[in-house]
């Protein structure tokens, strides 16, 4: 076992040595800038109000470096099931459990990260590590971000996540960090579709790094109600109120 380990060791060392492969995840799912005038993704930069499921915040681990922990949160597809959310078992690169948790509550509890919730209609923004494959050598590849617009009792096939991509970001809209292509923190923003009902949608990260190579993370957005009609809308904001009270 312990040859085993060491010679799988040599192997992983010898091919991070040639090729600086390495490969991302979702590192947060509701990333909020200090300052809306000068988005990024940095730590000086903005703060984290959510993340995937079972997401281990207190893991002590500096960013971008959660593939090297234990689940790692490099999830690999195996083409041949495209198991849509990590089950710590399928996968070229199995990943940790994100399967769906019952109540769904249990995947936001200690020692996990909280749960992202926003209101229909709004922005939202996420962050990922770079993992060396946002470098002008590279092609962009994209992220795709796949939402059901439907509360589902249960994780839907990829088959279905991929009918339903809400959003195209691409995978090299970083924050340069000089000296270190691994960890640069890239990121992007989308539109959580103002039709939604309130309730728990699951959203699905997919990263296409090389045709039939996709990574993926899942989390549970909550969609709360939106504040009362008129409470937040400064006064003059919205002539339409007076069109809607004469059509009445
Ligand atoms: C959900 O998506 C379908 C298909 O695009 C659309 O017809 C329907 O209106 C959407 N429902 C909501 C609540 O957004």
């Amino acid at each position: 076992m312990l040859f085993r380990t060491t010679v799988i060791a040599s192997v992983a060392l010898a091919f991070v040595a040639s090729t600086v492969e390495a490969h991302s995840w979702a590192d947060c799912v509701d990333w909020r800038f200090n300052d809306p005038k000068k988005p990024g993704f940095r730590e000086s930069d903005g703060k984290c109000f959510g993340w995937a499921r079972k997401y281990p915040v207190n893991s002590g681990v500096a960013f971008g470096g959660l593939d090297s922990y234990s689940p790692s949160r490099h999830y690999q597809q195996n083409p041949a099931d495209f198991t849509p959310c990590s089950d710590g078992k399928h996968g070229k690169e199995p990943g940790g459990d994100e399967t769906r948790q019952n109540p769904i509550s249990k995947s936001y509890t200690k020692p996990w990260g909280a749960q992202a919730k926003t209101t229909a209609g709004k922005k939202i923004c996420m962050r990922w590590p770079a993992k060396n494959h946002a470098v002008k050598e590279e092609p962009e590849h994209f992220v795709f971000i796949n939402m059901p617009n439907t509360t589902l009792s249960a994780d839907p096939s990829q088959a279905v996540f991929s009918k339903n991509t809400i959003a195209k970001l691409p995978y090299k809209n970083c924050n340069d960090i000089p000296g270190d292509t691994d960890h640069t923190p890239c990121g992007g923003c989308f539109t959580v579709p103002a039709t939604l009902a309130t309730g728990n949608y699951v959203v699905q990260w997919r990263w296409q790094l090389n045709p039939n190579e996709f990574y993926t993370s899942c989390w549970d957005l909550g969609v709360t109600a939106a504040a009362a009609p008129g409470a937040v809308v400064p006064l003059g904001a919205k002539t339409s109120i007076f069109a809607e009270l004469a059509e009445d």
